[in-house]
């Protein structure tokens, strides 16, 4: 008991940290693309590659990029690191608080042929193998040939997906994609971007040449971190709309989510240089209502004609909702009601019946892991009882 009680502010303290480092991570990432496409480039400037003037927070701003690098290393120079690698370390540990500790209830599926160690084994195995496959990609020629690039990339995404909703529950597959990217994010940071600047460091104190290459390889992972960044945020919020994830296709879902998005980046990306490209965003658009149509929940008929009273919802909500949701929870795993949520009296759950709807009836997320062995004729009535509300 005090161990759960304690374990939630370790959540609670690690997801705060998660989403403060994300945010300056992220920010500072948007902003330095943002200077880079909106610098005013000059030719007749030795050593300056561009500049820029900015207003902010009651100040003017003036900021000048170099074409290689200053005569002496300026102090202090601000490098942009941490933010990255806290975001990861913390989700890391917060992916184990919530997914791997409790991996029966929250990664695997409920009919999934795999133990809670294997399924978490698999869920870091997945991280570390989609670097790999992307470190391999980005060394080899193929860098350069960016449909084939994108293509290849997209085909791994897309199999890991299919692949993991055989084995995780519909919201662990979209968090374990979404950790894969971002651990490539940070992995850029920490084995490429990084290295790269400090070879850059080392040739301006040195005054040596930089090959053109190294600056590139440095330009082109910050690059494809910047379109990952809008799928990875995605990802990231996903667990809180099970419309989304919970159908049979959550997995194809996801994937038609994540070309969206990268469309997006790429079409302000090209805003941002003056290449406004209109037809995309007919084709983002045509995507989501198609997505939007596609996910429509289907009017079943019900088998059920006569009226459902207010104490059948009662008798079932009392089976299979209130070992968990109640202000006395008797599950051995919640000890408090998740996310609050109290289905205790007919006036909770009559207050609460869009909620039901949407958790219990539109998908199949609640009970959580069917735990209760809730059916669907069960679910049916909760239909019409809803419906006819
Ligand atoms: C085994 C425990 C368990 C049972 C049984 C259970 N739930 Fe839940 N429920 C949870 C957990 C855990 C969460 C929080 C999920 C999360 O972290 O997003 C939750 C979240 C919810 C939410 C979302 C609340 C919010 O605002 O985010 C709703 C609605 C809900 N449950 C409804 C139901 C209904 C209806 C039933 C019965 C048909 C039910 N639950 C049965 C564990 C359970």
């Amino acid at each position: 008991m005090m161990k759960l009680y304690l374990i939630d502010w370790l959540s609670l303290s690690l997801k705060l940290l998660h989403v403060i480092a994300g945010i300056a991570w992220i920010g500072a990432s948007f902003y330095f693309n943002w200077l880079e496409n909106k610098l005013n480039r000059v030719k007749n400037r030795d050593e300056i590659a561009g500049h820029l003037w900015a207003v902010h927070g009651g100040g003017f701003y003036y900021l000048e990029k170099y074409k290689k690098y200053p005569q002496a290393l300026p102090e202090p120079l601000h490098w942009f690191k941490w933010e990255a690698y806290v975001t990861w370390i913390s989700g890391i540990l917060l992916l184990s608080v919530i997914y791997y500790f409790n991996a029966s209830t929250y990664l695997l599926a409920s009919d999934s042929s795999i133990s809670s160690s294997y399924g978490i084994l698999s869920s870091l195995l997945g991280m570390l193998i989609f670097w790999l496959i992307y470190d391999l990609l980005c060394k080899s020629q193929l860098v350069n040939k960016s449909s084939i690039f994108i293509g290849i990339l997209f085909v791994v995404i897309s199999l890991s997906a299919y692949l993991y909703s055989h084995l995780f529950n519909p919201r662990a597959v979209y968090m374990q994609i979404g950790a894969m990217i971002g651990t490539v994010m940070v992995a850029n940071v920490f084995f490429v971007i990084i290295p790269v600047q400090k070879k850059l460091v080392a040739a301006c104190e040195n005054s040596t040449e930089v090959s053109k290459e190294l600056g590139l390889m440095g330009y082109t992972r910050s690059r494809h971190n910047n379109y990952f960044t809008l799928p990875v945020l995605f990802m990231m919020i996903s667990g809180h709309y099970p419309t989304i994830y919970s159908g049979d296709y959550g997995w194809l879902v996801l994937i038609a989510i994540v070309g969206i998005l990268v469309m997006i980046r790429h079409y302000f990306n090209l805003r941002g240089v003056g290449k406004e490209k209109n037809s995309l965003i007919v084709l983002i658009l045509l995507t989501i209502f198609a997505l939007i149509y596609a996910l429509a929940p289907i009017q079943n008929k019900s088998e059920y004609q006569e009226k459902v009273t207010i104490s059948e919802v009662k008798a079932i909500v009392d089976t299979h909702c209130v070992g968990c949701h109640s202000k006395n929870p008797t599950d051995e795993v919640f000890v408090v009601a998740p996310a609050g949520f109290m289905l205790n009296t007919e006036e909770q759950i009559i207050a609460s019946k869009t909620q039901i709807y949407q958790q219990a009836v539109l998908t199949n997320i609640m009970p959580l892991g069917n735990k209760t062995n809730m059916t669907e004729a069960e679910r049916d009535k909760l239909r019409v009882w809803v419906e006819a509300e």
